[in-house]
């Protein structure tokens, strides 16, 4: 048995994926979250569906493509995103540590819906990261500016005696000794961290790093809900993290489990 089987059995379900330091399950967050143990996780990273798939185009790759991302990202009225939203970070406030801490990312589409959902289900926003891309798709349609950033929120729980964890000089020491601001600048995902799949909204790896230096240690547990290809497990494993993933796509889970293999050899 793993040391991560033996002494952290955190979800009470049988893994699609493990090792030491890693584990993925096919399914539903909603359930994982609620078999997963109260306030065993140190940190949250989650990336969940936009609502942005509304049958509309886009460019990629200089060619005019649907905007359609999966069936998973279809839209919803406003009031189903607002309650997907509230139950999944609910569930998540529960099994987060009393210091830890959740970062969610998100688009106009539903990034408003996420802060008032995060502040009605009892967390306190710290910071308000604005991901400014350098090569964004052009906006083909001409009737309002080119979308070129994303938002990320970072949050604690709204309790008194909760203090989260903020490598304040690690991030002033990678931002040439000056402090480190709340936008950040960057590329789109570069080619070359899709060599073991493709997923349609797969996240750069900088932004995870950059994230999980500021505000984890080494060995703590970190917990993507909606994890995609992997990335964040892939970057917290190469930082000396521990890594829990959820996703309802097998054929994104096995991207996961490749690139988590990858960082751990
Ligand atoms: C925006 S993507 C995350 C991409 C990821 N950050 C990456 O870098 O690859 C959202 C993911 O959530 C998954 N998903 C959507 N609804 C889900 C649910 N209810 N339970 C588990 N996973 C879900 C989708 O399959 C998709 O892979």
């Amino acid at each position: 048995m793993s040391e991560f089987t033996d002494k952290i059995v955190r979800v009470r379900t049988r893994p699609y994926y493990q090792s030491s330091r890693a584990q993925l399950y096919l399914g539903d967050c909603f359930h994982l979250l609620s078999r997963t143990l109260p306030e065993s996780i140190d940190m949250i990273f989650a990336d969940p569906p936009y609502f942005l798939s509304n049958d509309g185009i886009t460019c990629q790759g200089g060619k005019m493509v649907s905007v359609n991302k999966a069936s998973w990202d279809q839209g919803a009225n406003w009031r189903q995103k607002h309650e997907f939203n509230r139950r999944w970070i609910r569930r998540c406030r529960k099994v987060l540590t009393g210091n830890g801490s959740i970062w969610i990312s998100g688009t106009l589409h539903n990034i408003y819906s996420i802060g008032m959902a995060l502040e009605q289900e009892g967390f306190k926003i710290i910071n308000n990261i604005t991901w400014q891309k350098t090569n964004p798709p052009p906006n083909l349609a001409c009737r309002c500016f080119t979308h070129s950033t994303e938002t990320i929120l970072w949050a604690q729980k709204n309790d008194k005696k909760s203090k989260h964890l903020f490598h304040y000089d690690l991030m002033k020491e990678m931002n040439q000794g000056k402090q480190m601001k709340d936008v950040w600048t960057g590329s789109l995902t570069k080619p070359s961290e899709k060599t073991e799949g493709k997923h349609p909204t797969q996240k750069p790896e900088y932004l995870l790093e950059r994230i999980l230096l500021a505000s984890t240690d080494e060995n703590m547990l970190i917990l993507d809900p909606f994890c995609g290809s992997g990335t964040t497990g892939a970057v917290a494993l190469r930082l000396g993290r521990r890594f829990i993933g959820f996703d309802n796509v097998e054929e994104y889970l096995e991207i996961s489990k490749k690139r988590l293999i990858k960082a751990e050899s």
